[in-house]
């Protein structure tokens, strides 16, 4: 159980009332004289989203706690309170149905404590619902799982580590897992992602993970579990490197939302795909230059091979499109271009149904869980050509990168199929209320919300 959670009490927790900002003169002006002497002596009644007032009680003990935040919707603010409110079991004051502002706390309360023993202690927040309880702790927990896989560093986090998470969840929740490894990939025809990460010791592999019942409509996911990259012979600078134990992000991702959807039971036949490589540096690594014959037939010249992650994507599209799902998803730290052009926080979604793109900013509007739509271009398709095989892993120009990568994937799916793809960030280069720096979830929880509205029986 998440230790910023309580859901017995054992005395009385501390109710928060939470003030949007625009009623809290309002408030302020129906409170006592004691209450607007406290409030005015101690906080020079500055109200801005986050402010917390501590009000005590006839005994001096903590009464009540006050917090601003921006409107009615903005659970965000409540996110820095597991760490700015002493030590206790709080509780929020007005009956609220709206799990956003727990799951708000529970995301604040994350520490990474792999390496480093804490000395912050959360403050517990009281859920008094046991169904709601077990929803947020789902959310809560799966994201806590993505964090940390992110964060922790490629040594103890290597395609071996990653497989070896992906076996545990299966077994958590009764999934069939198997898996290919180094040369097995070659004999099974999966000779791009073989290629990619050859140069590792730590072998190449490929991990499949299929969940529930078949008479559910088939929901792919897929994730890009590039362990390591250092950009291979292509090799980045140390700015643009050292951030690279994150490139397995797709990935976690992808483990993370299966989780979600198993533990609330969605009636979907899952199936997740996650090619798992460290893009290294050795004599036997792939070169500029070489061309790989894919799982689709499509032979693939690498233009650069540190555009790998859609070199292993590649395949493991094909093989995610070879048995036709209801909806294929892929998530991947895929280009920089995406960040140039969206920033951090914003992930990349790339579709080929518009009616997908509007439901998926939807409930990206809903859960504060920011996204921006971007183009498949069709027309920058001619930018992947290659004189001597069927596309390029690199484009020809180097405008609009995030579009090209994301038209290169396009190409090994069929249009039948309806697919999103996502590109994004997920860390957090300096940390915000619910959200702490590091390794982060981006577009995850809107995607929960989107696949239980969508497959869900109402
Ligand atoms: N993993 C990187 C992309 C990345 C970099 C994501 C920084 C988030 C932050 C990816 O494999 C890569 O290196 N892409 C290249 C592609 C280029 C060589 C065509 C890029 O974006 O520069
Ligand atoms: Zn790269
Ligand atoms: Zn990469």
């Amino acid at each position: 159980m998440l230790n910023c959670f309580v859901t017995t009490l054992d005395s009385l927790a501390t109710p928060i009332l939470l003030i949007p900002q625009k009623l809290s003169s309002d408030w302020l002006a129906r409170q006592n004289e004691f209450t607007k002497n406290w409030l005015s002596t101690t906080n020079n009644l500055r109200w801005e989203p986050g402010t917390t007032l501590l009000l005590p009680n006839s005994d001096g003990k903590i009464g009540r706690v006050v917090c601003c935040i921006a409107d009615e919707r903005d659970f965000w603010s409540v996110g820095s309170l597991p760490f700015s409110l002493p030590p206790g079991v709080y509780r929020f004051e007005q009956p609220t149905d709206d799990q956003r502002f727990s799951i708000a706390w529970g995301l604040g309360a994350y520490q990474f404590t792999r390496y480093k023993t804490s000395t912050k202690t959360s403050a517990q927040l009281f859920l008094p619902d046991a169904a709601n309880a077990a929803q947020i702790f789902n959310i809560v927990e799966s994201t806590y799982w993505v964090r940390d896989l992110i964060n922790t560093p490629t040594d103890d986090m290597g395609p071996t580590e990653l497989a070896h998470e992906a076996v545990l969840l299966a077994k958590d929740y009764g999934a069939k897992l198997t898996q290919l490894a180094g040369a097995e990939l070659l004999k099974n025809n999966f000779a791009s992602i073989y290629t990619v990460g050859r140069a590792s010791d730590d072998p190449p592999r490929l991990v499949e993970l299929r969940w529930g019942s078949k008479s559910h409509p088939k929901l792919t996911l897929v994730g890009k579990g590039v362990c390591f990259d250092t950009g291979g012979l292509d090799l980045k600078p140390a700015s643009g490197m050292a951030l690279m134990k994150k490139d397995m992000a797709g990935a976690a991702h992808v483990l993370g939302l299966a989780r979600m959807l198993m533990q609330a039971k969605l009636p979907v036949y899952l199936r997740v795909l996650v090619p798992m490589v460290e893009n290294a540096v050795a004599g036997n690594a792939y070169r500029p230059g070489d061309v790989i014959k894919s799982r689709k037939g499509l032979t693939i010249e690498i233009g650069n091979t540190d555009a790998e992650g859609r070199v292993i994507l590649a395949d493991a599209l094909a093989e995610a499109a070879s048995e036709k799902p209801d909806l294929l998803i892929d998530m991947a730290t895929l280009t920089g271009a995406a960040r140039v052009a969206l920033g951090t926080e914003l992930a990349a979604l790339f579709t080929n149904r518009d009616e997908l793109a509007e439901k998926l900013l939807h409930f990206a509007e809903e859960e504060l869980d920011p996204m921006w739509r971007l183009p498949l271009f069709k027309p920058y398709r001619e930018l992947l050509n290659s004189p001597v095989a069927d596309i390029s892993n690199a484009a020809s120009d180097v405008y609009g990168g995030a579009i090209t990568a994301a038209v290169f994937l396009k190409e090994f799916v069929p249009e039948e199929i309806p697919w999103i793809h996502f590109d994004m960030m997920a860390w957090n280069s300096k940390g915000r209320p619910g959200r702490p720096a590091g390794g982060e979830a981006n577009a995850l929880r809107a995607l929960f919300a989107y696949l239980k509205d969508r497959y869900a029986r109402h």
